[in-house]
């Protein structure tokens, strides 16, 4: 072997070695670590149905620092899970964790069919049962500002109006004013001023025109058109069951009844303004 080679498998047996996936205890809820906080957003993601429970645990004696109230700062070593169960029995427990290098990475464990043990599933995910690969993990856990969706301000201390919160608890870690910035299309919403943030929201949609054209359309579509949902582009997105027109893209097979009633609602009862 030239020194070089001896040289370079040297340098790579420095470098830290990834730790390896924890292994997921059988009942988290049981035996999550004593600082483990059980949780719930205010603004659920929709995932056909499916129950869920959430955890987060912070490293002793660490905080976070809440200073930008639309971007906390989570330490080094911050854990979170969610749990999702069918007919009450856990399928499926996803992880979060920021590493000591301040990347976070994303894991997920499939449950066995009596739902007593949990496995690491591969990082393509298992598209049959329904669990995302680890790029899917990331198109909607790295497009917001911080990697930790449910546990915000906005989501923990922040009144919305229903369909608001659905939209950011849904739709806005995609689209937001940094992911997807050419769409200019923001559906998050902001703790630090909501009122601006449900501004910037309107702008973005009202008798706006859109690039996407649905197979079926005549005319051009517009996102919203104030007093009717059926002519918005945002609900028939939202209600398709074409996966190319289907939103969110990934996550969703199943349109959500309640959260399209809202936005519906919301849509019928705003008052067009003709600045926009
Ligand atoms: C379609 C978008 C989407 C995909 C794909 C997705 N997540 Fe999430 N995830 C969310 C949203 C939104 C929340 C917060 C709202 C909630 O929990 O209902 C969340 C919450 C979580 C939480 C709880 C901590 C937090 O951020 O609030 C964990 C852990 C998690 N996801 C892990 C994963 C992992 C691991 C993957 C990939 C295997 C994944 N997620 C795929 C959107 C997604
Ligand atoms: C995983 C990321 C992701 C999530 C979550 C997501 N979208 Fe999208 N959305 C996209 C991408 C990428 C495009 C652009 C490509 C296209 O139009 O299909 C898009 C396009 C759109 C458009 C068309 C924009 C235009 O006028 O050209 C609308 C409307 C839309 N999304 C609404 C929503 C709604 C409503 C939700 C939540 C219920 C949502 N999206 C959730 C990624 C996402």
């Amino acid at each position: 072997m030239s020194v070089r080679v001896l040289f370079a498998l040297a340098a790579l047996a420095a470098l830290p070695a990834a730790p390896a996936a924890p292994a997921l205890p059988p009942t988290l809820a049981e035996t999550h670590g004593p600082r483990g906080i059980a949780y719930a957003p205010r603004y659920p993601l929709w995932s056909d149905g499916m129950q869920k429970r959430r955890w987060i645990e912070l490293p002793a004696g660490s905080a976070i620092d809440k200073l930008k109230p639309d971007a906390w700062q989570f330490p080094v070593g911050t854990r979170a899970w969610k749990e999702f169960r069918r007919d009450g029995r856990p399928v499926e427990t996803r992880f979060i964790e920021r590493l000591a290098d301040g990347s976070w990475r994303f894991l997920t464990y499939r449950w066995n069919e009596e739902g007593t043990q949990a496995t690491l599933a591969p990082e393509e995910g298992v598209p049959e049962s329904g669990i995302p690969s680890r790029t899917d993990c990331l198109a909607c856990h790295e497009g917001a500002a911080v990697p930790i969706l449910g546990y915000s301000a906005v989501q923990l201390e922040t009144e919305l109006a229903p369909a608001l919160g659905y939209l950011h608890g849904n739709c806005g870690h995609c689209h937001n004013d940094g992911a997807l910035p050419a769409l200019e299309l923001t559906l998050a919403q902001s703790a630090a001023d909501p009122r601006a943030g449900a501004e910037r929201m309107r702008a973005s949609l009202l008798g706006r025109a859109s690039r996407f054209r649905p197979r079926e359309a005549t005319s051009a579509p517009r996102r919203v058109v104030p007093g009717d949902p059926d002519a918005s582009l945002l609900v028939a997105r939202m209600q398709s069951r074409d996966a190319l027109t289907r939103m969110p893209p990934l996550g969703v097979s199943v349109p959500d009844p309640n959260g399209i009633a809202m936005v519906r609602r919301w849509i019928e009862q705003l008052k067009f303004h003709p600045k926009e």
